[in-house]
């Protein structure tokens, strides 16, 4: 049996539903944060992600998914959005369009040949965003402010975010020099990556994979100490602006962040949920003003920031968010003979076309069987097709929670279903009864004033 490569994964049944809502809650998200939707490729010149990336990460050295196409062209399979999104940016001329910054999102696929473990795989599908065009400290906070607003529209709770900040050319040229002074006696107790890395870019020690227990580490100078004045204001400007937004954060000085394009404000948002493991990082990203530069572009101050889908699925899983998804359908529709499956099939075209959720049979099950079936599905209604009802221009359709039966004409079926299940008089049966206790406000208004039904999350604030 040919089986799938390491650390890349099937998403399907359940789990599929929920990558498939996520999606959806970023794309209503990124509409209220007016970003527009880019889509680049997934392979690009390996020189892209040198520059860009920096030529001594991680993701460059050791985990990038490099090949030579038939045309003996240097090809990378992205490991990050940003490098492409500002490629795309410099090349389709984006910073000539009057409307400046411009605020773009993307969800894809991105590849890292990492040692898989749980939250950590080769193929990753990452949503991200960026603010390519502006330097205001509110840009930082918005986009810090968009990620939370994510996590918490999903339901989650358990977060909490952690800013840093790297300062300008500067005052990372300082921190530079004194972590060359710092780990300069010690370097002989790190591992070989590490003892290149001294002098190339010492940063790229403070988050090396080999030496993260190593105890030196702990007392390494931090970046905080080495901002200039304008870095520090600027740092507090973009405080300021999240104390605004009422979002939660923590200093952290330890947060570097992995890729070498960051300047000034970094950030990482972590899962405090029990059981999420090491991998608990839901997302990061930061302010990189130099990188549109060195791609050949002019100067551009951008921010951006980007977070694994399937680390999210995984968040919200642990945390038992309750979320909206429809697992069950409105009606199965069953038959015995050929008649009536000609039946079923015309029947299904109408009622899907109509907008319900229909399903039926398609493997021979006898009734029993198909009964069985329809209580899998979680059908809300059975209808039981039967010729003589069918000659009379009638159906019966069974409620399944209640067991309640009803032959109605078949020219108002459409209309029954329609007030049985749309004007919620089905309840569902996987969902349990409103949380809120049909006290509207602590519906927070999500569904026009109405109570939901068990379907939004109540933050319990
Ligand atoms: P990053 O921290 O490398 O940043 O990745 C962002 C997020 O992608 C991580 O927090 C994690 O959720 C997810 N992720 C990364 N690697 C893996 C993996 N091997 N398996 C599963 N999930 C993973 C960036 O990629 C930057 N481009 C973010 C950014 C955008 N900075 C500015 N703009």
């Amino acid at each position: 049996m040919i089986q799938r490569q390491k650390g890349c994964n099937d998403i399907y049944g359940r789990n599929a539903k929920v990558w498939k809502y996520i999606d959806q809650v970023i794309d209503a998200l990124m509409e209220k944060y007016n970003y527009t939707y880019i889509r680049t490729p997934i392979f690009e010149a390996t020189e892209l992600f040198h520059r860009g990336v920096g030529e001594t990460t991680d993701i460059v050295t050791k985990e990038s998914y490099d090949f030579e196409d038939k045309g003996g062209r240097k090809i990378t399979l992205r490991p990050e959005g940003t490098a492409g999104v500002v490629r795309a940016y410099i090349e389709n001329k984006m910073y000539g369009d009057p409307n400046q910054p411009v605020k773009v999102y993307y969800n894809g696929t991105m590849y890292r040949y990492e040692r898989p473990q749980s939250g950590r795989d080769r193929e990753l599908t990452q949503f991200g965003m960026e603010i390519l065009g502006s330097d205001d400290p509110l840009s930082d906070a918005e986009i810090i402010s968009a990620a939370v607003n994510l996590y918490k529209m999903l339901g989650l709770k358990e977060i909490k975010v952690n800013i840093n900040s790297l300062g300008d050319a500067s005052s990372r040229e300082a921190y530079r020099k004194a972590l060359i002074d710092y780990f300069t006696p010690h370097i002989q107790d790190f591992c070989e990556d590490c003892q290149e890395r001294l002098q190339k870019n010492p940063l790229r020690i403070l988050d090396c994979k080999v030496d993260k227990d190593n105890e030196v580490l702990k007392n390494a100078p931090k970046t905080l100490d080495y901002l200039n004045e304008e870095s520090r204001d600027r740092f507090e400007m973009v405080q300021n602006f999240l104390d605004i937004m009422q979002i939660e954060y923590e200093i952290d000085p330890n947060i570097v962040r992995g890729l070498d394009y960051y300047n000034h404000t970094v950030f990482e948002i972590e899962a405090k949920v029990e059981g999420f493991g090491s991998n608990n990082v839901l997302g990061g990203g930061g302010r990189y003003n130099g990188l549109v530069n060195q791609l050949d572009g002019p100067e551009t101050p951008c921010v951006g920031f980007a977070s694994g889908i399937g680390r999210l699925a995984m968040a919200l899983e642990l945390e038992k968010v309750k979320l909206p998804i429809v697992e069950d359908i409105d009606l199965f529709l069953l038959y015995v003979n050929d008649d009536e499956k000609k039946y079923a099939a015309y029947l299904a075209q109408e009622l899907r076309l109509a907008g319900f959720i229909v399903d039926t049979e398609y493997t021979g099950r006898g009734l029993k069987g198909q009964f069985k079936q329809a209580d899998r599905l979680g059908a809300k209604f059975t209808c039981v097709l039967n010729s003589e009802d069918l000659n009379n221009n009638e159906v019966t359709i069974k409620n399944n929670h209640t067991k309640e039966e009803e032959t109605i004409s078949l020219d108002v079926l459409i209309y029954y279903l329609d007030e049985k299940i749309n004007a919620g008089m089905v309840e569902d049966f996987e969902e349990d009864s409103c949380q809120c206790g049909g006290n509207d406000d602590e519906c927070g208004g999500h569904h026009n004033g109405k109570c939901c039904g068990g379907h939004c999350h109540h933050e319990e604030e």
